[in-house]
């Protein structure tokens, strides 16, 4: 894939872009045997119609239980907070078979592993054309659906694969499969979780480029979760950076990756090579990723944060708005931004 400089510009959306989906202290989370850990603590972003939010963040900071609320796939153990607001209808508060009538249809997903998602057992027509059947398709209409979607999820000779299973297909053609999939529903907005990660580079960069195609032609919403600032800094217009659960900056993607507000960001920043590099720097930043379990006082971030003061390891850092769009959770923001 090619690098970008993180001063590159970037689609950003206009003013008058609304928000299709908008949580508002959302939270996720786990019993145990200290009482209830939030793994995603109040946080709020949102999704404005036609827009891609990238979520970006290490491991275990909170992507996927995010994602998974969003779309109602949260493990049975887990115990959601605050309003999911899609169009002004509140997605934690209706009941169960609301939420299954919105997942597909209205809000889709693609996952990590094409292979666990998808039915091995089930040609792959059958479960792209799913939800056309459902509501009544004839068998030559689904199969016409279905090679539609093939080929607009970029499958070559997608006459020829209608018939076949997942496992018959390449990591990348799977991908496509899950996306031809995820857009049977005709959705309003499109989960991506990791959706490139299991793929070798070049594939990566072809499957982004197609969910950037197919969310710009459709004028979708998209939610992009990575780990990857670069994967996100090609595909996001707005940007939500997330440590061990909560929120750390927000805002539009470029001005985000241009001009740092939290520690944090500046160092996933540094991280993204220059042009002339072709291996990513090693991570600036040492230390391993707080856990939600066992989350430092004070500020998640204080104990690999090179501008710690005593504040940091006491109270916790409020989200305020820096900046017209822009938020962040950082008692020091103001010195990051210079
Ligand atoms: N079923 C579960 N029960 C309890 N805790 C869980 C469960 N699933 C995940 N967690 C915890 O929730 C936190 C957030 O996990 P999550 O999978 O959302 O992270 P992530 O940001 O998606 O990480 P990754 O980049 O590795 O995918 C982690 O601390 C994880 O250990
Ligand atoms: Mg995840």
């Amino acid at each position: 894939m090619s690098s970008v400089s993180p001063t590159v510009a970037r689609p950003s959306a206009g003013p008058g872009d609304g928000a299709l989906l908008q949580t508002r202290r959302l939270s996720v989370s786990f019993p145990t045997a200290v009482g209830p850990v939030a793994v995603v603590d109040e946080v709020d972003v949102t999704i404005r119609t036609g827009r891609t939010l990238g979520l970006i963040g290490e491991s275990g900071s909170g992507k996927t239980m995010l994602a998974n609320a969003l779309i109602g796939l949260l493990p049975d153990a887990a115990v959601v907070g605050g309003e999911i607001l899609f169009r002004g209808e509140d997605l934690a508060a209706v009941p169960a078979a609301r939420r299954r009538a919105v997942r597909g249809r209205e809000i889709s997903m693609v996952f990590q592993d094409p292979l666990s998602a998808l039915n091995p057992t089930q040609r792959i027509w059958k479960q792209i054309s799913e939800i056309p059947r459902r509501d009544g398709a004839s068998r030559a209409d689904a199969r016409r659906l279905a090679l539609d979607r093939l080929a607009e999820a970029g499958v070559p000779e997608p006459a020829q694969r209608l018939d076949v299973f997942p496992h018959q297909l390449s990591g990348g053609l799977r991908q496509r499969v899950m996306i031809a999939l995820a857009l049977a529903g005709e959705p309003e907005l499109l989960l991506a979780d990791e959706p490139t990660t299991a793929l070798d580079v070049t594939v990566q960069a072809r499957i982004l480029a197609l969910l950037k195609r197919l969310q710009e032609e459709r004028h979708m919403s998209m939610l992009l979760v990575s780990h990857d600032l670069r994967v996100v800094s090609h595909v996001a217009h707005d940007l939500v950076v997330m440590y061990a659960g909560r929120v750390c900056e927000a805002g539009p993607a470029s001005t985000v990756i241009g001009r740092p507000a939290h520690p944090y960001t500046r160092a996933l920043t540094r991280s993204i090579p220059s042009v002339h590099q072709k291996k990513a720097l090693p991570s600036p930043l040492p230390g391993a990723p707080a856990s939600p379990y066992a989350r430092p006082s004070g500020c998640a971030f204080n104990p690999r944060c090179p501008i710690a003061q005593d504040i940091c390891r006491e109270v916790v850092p409020p989200v305020r708005e820096v900046a017209p769009d822009r938020t962040v959770a950082c008692h020091f923001a103001e010195e990051v931004l210079g």
